[in-house]
């Protein structure tokens, strides 16, 4: 989704911004643009194209006909108005003085739109974000943070800004609410940015805007204000990510380079966690009062954060005994909870920015309910307005596809559930101690798994040309197949659906024919049997089928299905976490037969942040 870049220091602006918005780009974005103030011409230049960055680019020579030491840029998911050069960001208020750069959506800019074209000012675009620069624009009388505040004061919804003015060339103006904005602090310049990976070149130390909050950059320091314009102090953080960890590091793809991180991130994730043969989450501490009375856990996420909780559903009900249910973020808000303060609440992000996620979580503790967040991006909103939150530790995920967020979320979630029905005594001694040392395989079971990529990519060379393919499991199965079905139709653009073996025969069955592609997935040994019905039935109208399963059932497997993937055996809590990275591999090696832009598909955002 849309990014936000800006700088005011002692070097050339421009060609900073352009790389801060290179880091940005995974995020998703169809237009670019920057403005800078140019001293020489003591007005704001603006620059905006259609299109890759690279083509902005290529037109300012790498930002090199650009001469100026302050300005912002933007990477643009288009919402209001078609992906356009005049639609691009940054938007000018009539004279040109004015120029903002917004990630969000102005709710109520129909009617402030209506009312500035009463009082006779032009609009050029179809933008929410133009209303902003023309209203700055309107309440200017030459003190630019007083104009914001009263703009503040009128528009609603989610925005993250970042605001030039002509006459104050000396400082760029930043506000926050309800979309990621953070501040960077260097030597002798300041930053702005959607995300640390654009600055993290230049600093590593941040500070977190909240909402409702301003800051006014200069080259000297930044100064932040609370939402009625008074100073505040913000606590400044160090960011240790290695720099290298956002790059490619020497792989085609960034997904890809994911996918093999993957046994590394979950040795980050679960080690610290597992010590001394017990499971121990240090500073989580659920509410007595919370423990004694829990009668229901909702879990709350959007995508694949979601799928992990479809998983962490029959974990936690088979562990704990406590109702689950799982809610789409953009659901939630929707179908009148039934939350309150015996209820817990598990909010699972990868970004820790998504807006109907982050909307759910308002709604759970607005209602009561205790929020526990599992999130991989430290200091991101989710995170900071949890109760409590668990951090994946997963390093930074650039591919917009998940696939290492998945895989700790799933882990650092199963590992809860045997914490939580271990505090809960529903748990035995032998399962705990049994479950535990499975978490200590996982890593290297899922090395296994990666080292026989190739099978995998025979597979993908296989099928790469099917137009329409079917994941079909039970129980953990489904689960695992809403994931790889998901993963194969965003990088792929194959069509694609997950169902639950069983429910085939109520509808769906009808679609299967002569060379359908079925994946059957049969990982769960309680329910092999079924499964293996479910392949006989799609067989038997046809269809091609591809079956995952565990090495000790292949050859059983063999028998029916037309070709075998296998993953080593391991304790049922972790079959989704290792079955899912044949699935991963599969998508990757069947959207790169296709020639698809595997890290930024057609129309996806990393980081969702607009309901
Ligand atoms: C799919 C994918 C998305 C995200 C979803 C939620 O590969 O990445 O479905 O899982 O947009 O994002 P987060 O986890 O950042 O809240």
């Amino acid at each position: 989704m849309c990014g936000i870049v800006g700088y005011i220091g002692a070097e050339q602006a421009a060609p900073i911004l352009l790389d801060g918005l290179s880091r940005l780009e995974y995020r998703g974005y169809d237009s670019a643009g920057v403005a800078v103030f140019d001293a020489q011409a003591g007005a704001l230049a603006v620059h905006k194209a259609k299109g890759r960055l690279q083509v902005l680019s290529d037109q300012l020579h790498g930002g090199a006909t650009l001469n100026s030491t302050v300005g912002v840029g933007h990477t643009r998911w288009a919402t209001h108005g078609a992906p356009s050069d005049v639609n691009s960001h940054p938007q000018v208020s009539r004279s040109g003085k004015i120029a903002v750069v917004h990630n969000g959506i102005i709710e109520n800019y129909t009617e402030l739109k209506a009312f500035l074209v009463a009082q006779g000012v032009p609009f050029t675009s179809e933008t929410d974000t133009e209303v902003v620069a023309q209203l700055i624009e309107y309440f200017y009388e030459g003190d630019i943070l007083a104009a914001v505040g009263r703009v503040l004061r009128r528009i609603q919804g989610a925005y993250a800004l970042g605001i030039l003015c002509a006459d104050c060339p000396g400082q760029l103006v930043a506000v926050r609410k309800d979309s990621p904005l953070i501040l960077g602090y260097g030597q002798g310049c300041n930053f702005i940015a959607s995300d640390v990976t654009a600055i993290l070149r230049h600093t590593r130390r941040v500070g977190y805007m909240e909402d409702g909050e301003l800051a006014v950059l200069t080259r000297e320091g930044i100064q932040c204000y609370n939402h009625l314009i008074q100073p505040i102090e913000k606590e400044i953080t160090t960011v240790d990510w290695e720099i290298d960890a956002a790059e490619k590091g020497g792989y085609e793809h960034f997904m890809f380079k994911e996918i093999m991180e993957q046994p590394e991130a979950l040795r980050r994730c679960l080690s610290p966690r597992i010590r001394d043969g017990e499971a121990v989450f240090e500073g989580l501490s659920l509410p007595p009062d919370l423990l004694k009375h829990l009668h229901r856990i909702y879990i709350v996420a959007c995508g694949s954060s979601y799928h992990v909780g479809v998983v962490g559903k029959y974990h936690l009900e088979r562990l704990t005994r406590i109702p689950v249910e799982v809610a789409l973020g953009s659901e939630f808000r929707y179908m009148d909870p039934i939350v309150d303060e015996n209820t817990l609440v598990i909010v699972i992000s990868q970004s820790g920015e998504t807006l109907d996620t982050m909307a759910a979580l308002r709604e759970a503790r607005r209602l009561g309910g205790h929020i526990l967040s599992i999130v991989n991006v430290v200091g991101s909103s989710i995170a900071r307005e949890s109760d409590q939150v668990l951090y994946t530790w997963a390093g930074p995920e650039i591919a917009v596809a998940t696939t290492k967020a998945y895989t700790t979320q799933l882990a650092l979630l199963s590992l809860l559930a045997l914490w939580l029905a271990r505090e809960l005594d529903t748990v035995s001694d032998e399962e705990y101690r049994a479950t535990l040392a499975a978490f200590q395989e996982l890593p290297g079971k899922m090395e296994e798994v990666l080292s026989r990529r190739d099978d995998i990519q025979y597979f993908a060379s296989q099928y790469f040309n099917h137009n329409s393919i079917f994941f079909i499991g039970r129980n953990l199965d489904f689960a695992l197949g809403l994931e790889g079905s998901l993963k194969l139709k965003e990088i792929s653009y194959i069509h694609s659906e997950a169902y639950a073996a069983g429910e085939l025969k109520h509808g769906t069955i009808s679609l299967i024919e002569d060379g359908t592609l079925v994946v059957a997935l049969s990982t769960y040994g309680r329910l092999f049997a079924k499964a293996m019905n479910n392949v006989v039935e799609v067989k038997a109208r046809g269809a091609d089928v591809l079956s995952l399963t565990t090495q000790s059932c292949r050859e059983e497997v063999a028998h029916t299905a037309d070709a075998v993937m296998t993953i080593p055996d391991i304790h049922q809590l972790l079959l989704p976490c290792l079955g899912v990275v044949p699935l991963q591999l599969f998508a990757y090696y069947v959207a790169l037969m296709r020639g698809c832009d595997i890290d930024r598909p057609r129309n996806l955002a990393k980081s969702v942040t607009v309901e």
